[in-house]
Order: C-alpha cells, then sequence, then structure tokens
C-alpha cells in the first residue's frame, strides 16, 4: 500500500525502522515491533477528548477510537468507513475502598475490563488489529490463546466478515472462552501442547500461510490495549492515581498502558505518570524470575489455576521490561491460593472477575504487606475478563473445593426438598 501514514514501526531490540504499513511482526533481526508515532502534529486535548463523551458518533463512542489520533491515525473518513468496533471499552470503573479496606488500601479502585463486548481487555487491541486488517485487505486472522483472545478475534473477524483460526491449547482453556470461539465461527484446532507451544506454530503458520497474525506480538493490538490507561485517566478527570496494577501473562496489557501513558505524558495531557505493578502466578513467573535477578527472562513450564496467564515463555517480555522501568515499576507474584481468596473476595463484592484478573488485587494485598504499596495511596486495578468466562472454578471453589486451595469463603448451594417447612427452617438457621 503506497499511502504514507504517521508512524513507522522500530525494533525494540536493534531500533532498524521500518515503513507504518509493512506486514510484519518481528524484525530482520528478530526483534518485537513498537508503533512510534509522530506527536508533532498531535492536537489532542483533554477538552476535546471530554467532549467526544458527548458525542453520539460510533467512533467517539467506543472507549478506544474515542483516542484515535494515539491508535490508529488512519484519518477519520477512513476510519469511519472501515473501523470494526462493537462499541468497546467505557468499562466502568469501580470505587472499591470497602475491598481495599480489606487488602490494605483504603483509595481502591478497579476498572473491569471484563465489561467489554466478549468479556475481556482484549477487544481493545481486536478493535485496532481487526480494523488494520480489513485495510490491509486480509481475508483471514489467526491467533494462540489462552481463551480470551480468541473469543475476541473470532467475534471481530466475524463482524468484518474474515476467516479466523484459532490455536488453543487442548483441555486447558475455560468454557466461557471455548464456547465464544465456537459460536462466533472460527476453526478452533485444540492442539496437544500448552499456550507456548500453540503461540509457536500460530507465528509459523501465518508466515507460510499468509494470514493476519493477530496475538499481542502485533504491535497493532498493543496500540488497542493503550486505551485502558487512557480511559482510566479520563474516568479520574486527569488526575493520575499512585498505582496502576494488573496481571501479567504474555506482557503485552502492561507494554500497551506503560506505551500509552508514556505518550500521554508527553502531549501534556497528564502532569506525571502512575507507577505500575504487574503481577504473575507463581506457577508461570518467568517476568518476576527475570526482574528479581536483573537478567533476561528464562522460559518455564507454566502451571496455574489462573488458566488466561497459564504462559511460560511470553512473548513481549523485553517490552514489558521497558514500560515497567519508564514507569518506575516492580513486578511480583502471588500463588494460587492468593488469587483464589482475592477473587472469593472481588466477587462477594458484587464486581466478580475471572481468577486471573484476581491477581490483581492479591498482588496489591501483598505489595501493601511489604510496604511497596503505602496505605494512603490511591491504586487501580485492573479486572481483566469477567466471572462468567470460568464458571467451573468458581462453582467448585464453592462445592467440593479444589486441590491445593482452602475455600475459605466458600458459599455452597443448599439442597432442600420442596417442602416449605424445610425450607423456612435454612432461611431461619
Ligand atoms: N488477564 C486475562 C483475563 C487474560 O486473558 C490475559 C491474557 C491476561 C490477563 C494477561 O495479559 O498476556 O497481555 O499479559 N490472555 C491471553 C489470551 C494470553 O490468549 O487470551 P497479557
Amino acid at each position: 500500500m503506497g499511502e504514507s501514514v504517521t508512524w513507522h514501526l522500530a525494533c525494540v531490540v536493534c531500533e532498524a525502522t521500518y515503513p507504518g504499513l509493512e506486514m510484519r511482526y518481528r524484525c530482520d533481526c528478530s526483534g518485537t515491533l513498537d508503533v512510534v508515532h509522530d506527536l508533532s502534529h498531535c492536537t489532542l486535548t483533554r477538552e476535546k477528548l471530554d467532549a467526544r463523551l458527548a458525542s453520539k458518533n460510533p467512533l467517539d463512542r467506543s472507549g478506544v477510537w474515542r483516542f484515535r489520533e494515539l491508535i490508529l491515525p488512519l484519518g477519520e473518513e477512513v476510519l469511519e468507513a472501515i473501523a470494526v468496533t462493537r462499541g468497546e471499552g467505557s468499562t466502568h470503573l469501580y470505587e472499591a475502598s470497602t475491598l481495599g479496606a480489606r487488602v490494605g488500601v483504603a483509595n481502591l479502585w478497579l476498572k473491569h475490563e471484563g465489561e467489554n463486548p466478549t468479556g475481556s481487555f482484549k477487544d481493545r487491541g481486536m478493535t485496532a488489529a481487526i480494523t488494520l486488517a480489513k485495510h490491509l485487505g486480509m481475508g483471514a486472522v489467526a491467533c494462540a490463546s489462552t481463551g480470551n483472545t480468541s473469543a475476541s478475534m473470532a467475534s471481530y473477524a466475524a463482524r468484518a466478515g474474515m476467516d479466523a483460526i484459532v490455536f488453543i491449547p487442548e483441555g486447558e482453556i475455560a468454557f466461557g472462552k471455548l464456547s465464544q470461539a465456537l459460536a462466533y465461527g472460527a476453526k478452533t484446532i485444540q492442539i496437544e501442547g500448552d499456550f507456548d507451544d500453540a503461540m509457536e506454530l500460530v507465528q509459523k503458520v501465518c508466515d507460510s500461510e499468509g494470514i493476519y497474525l493477530v496475538n499481542s506480538i502485533n504491535p497493532f493490538r498493543i496500540e488497542g490495549q493503550k486505551a485502558i490507561g487512557f480511559e482510566i485517566m479520563q474516568d479520574l478527570d486527569w488526575q493520575v492515581p499512585d498505582w496502576i496494577v494488573l496481571p501479567g501473562g504474555n506482557l503485552g496489557n502492561n507494554t500497551a498502558i506503560a506505551k500509552g501513558l508514556v505518550e500521554l505524558h508527553q502531549l501534556g495531557i497528564i502532569q506525571r505518570l502512575p507507577r505500575l505493578a504487574v503481577v504473575q502466578a507463581a506457577g508461570a513467573n518467568p517476568l518476576y524470575t527475570a526482574w528479581t535477578s536483573g537478567e533476561d527472562v528464562v522460559p518455564v513450564k507454566a502451571d496455574t489455576i489462573a488458566s488466561a496467564i497459564k504462559i511460560g515463555s511470553p512473548v513481549s517480555w523485553r517490552k514489558s521490561m521497558r514500560g515497567i522501568e519508564a514507569l518506575n515499576g516492580v513486578v511480583t507474584e502471588v500463588t494460587d491460593d492468593q488469587i483464589m481468596d482475592a477473587k472469593a473476595m472481588v466477587d462477594a463484592a458484587g464486581i466478580g472477575a475471572e481468577p486471573a484478573s484476581c491477581a490483581t488485587v492479591a498482588g496489591i494485598k501483598r505489595l501493601v504487606e511489604e510496604g511497596t504499596i503505602k496505605p494512603h495511596e490511591k491504586v487501580v486495578g485492573i479486572l481483566t475478563g469477567h466471572l462468567l468466562k470460568d464458571p467451573e472454578v468458581v462453582v467448585n471453589y464453592h462445592t467440593e473445593g479444589i486441590e491445593g486451595i482452602e475455600s475459605r469463603h466458600a458459599n455452597a448451594p443448599i439442597s432442600s426438598s420442596a417442602e416449605i417447612d424445610e425450607i423456612r427452617k435454612i432461611i431461619r438457621s
């Protein structure tokens, strides 16, 4: 495509650059790529962004495309014609001080990305990637997934009239997510192996078959997901919190949020940067190990109840570390027992989220206990996926229990005959 755009691609390792619309996910040196925007002509202001909250333009009503100048600036006319949007984003930021008191911070807010159209934050990256796929004239898209990326891709590809091919580890993804991929019509290939095997395979298949890869190695996925950070700032009327805390698996999301906030800061739309905390499951913790040792990431064999983040060889670790450093961040890890304990609290607060999301709250608790997060600081935790993504783990937790997990907050269903007296007895007991 000969058109000129206001961004280019740059290698995270060797800094080689490529044209903005070149079809590639890696540099010739195999490093991952960033989208580098030319911000010198960007005229975005708080006022302009706030005015869009009252607009009826579908682009303004999307919590991704509202920030389009910083996402995929193809111009109003092109985006109005081709954007593949389901009105993603605009998720609720919950005031959660009661829950906060239980984990040691009074000023706690939870951004619920499970309130996106397919129930996870992936929709933000996917609307950008599928829109670009359409612009590039692609007919088929693919991803490897622990479930949420595939659910999102299947939906957005169906909306765009593209074929969708999903690679998932057999028996390892939660039923809500598998149901979505099947229902939206994706060709769903369950491989004998884990997510890391699936990720390796999908890259080879996309290269040889000319299929567009929409995992977060695709730099445009990252561009869409930046909008989580933008929206948190807008939700808080541009007053920057002390911390943003989120789970880390393949490490695309923390990369995205850090990149976006650095850009927003460069534009002067926010006055300072928050700190960032990335929380990994202890059984899938290659970033945590690398961060604490100061070494490069060494892949591990992943194992955790939080299947969304059961990833041992994260693709975006280099970009991720760069973002964490830029935001004076930290990396921590939490056990499955801590994740499920936090989940029971998030669920019982009437908010609810899937296990991986609740690593966020378990991580906040640990960081407060260790003195990294101070009790008076303002903390925004990101809940990445909906409670109903993984109903099996919820029912198991509240009924027969899960091996290695203490069901401290179990709320099992009570069986009763259909006799009113027995029911009264249960209610009064
Ligand atoms: N939370 C949920 C609910 C997720 O689905 C994922 C990733 C993460 C957190 C971690 O985000 O990978 O950007 O560090 N899920 C991917 C998937 C891997 O295939 O759905 P990350």
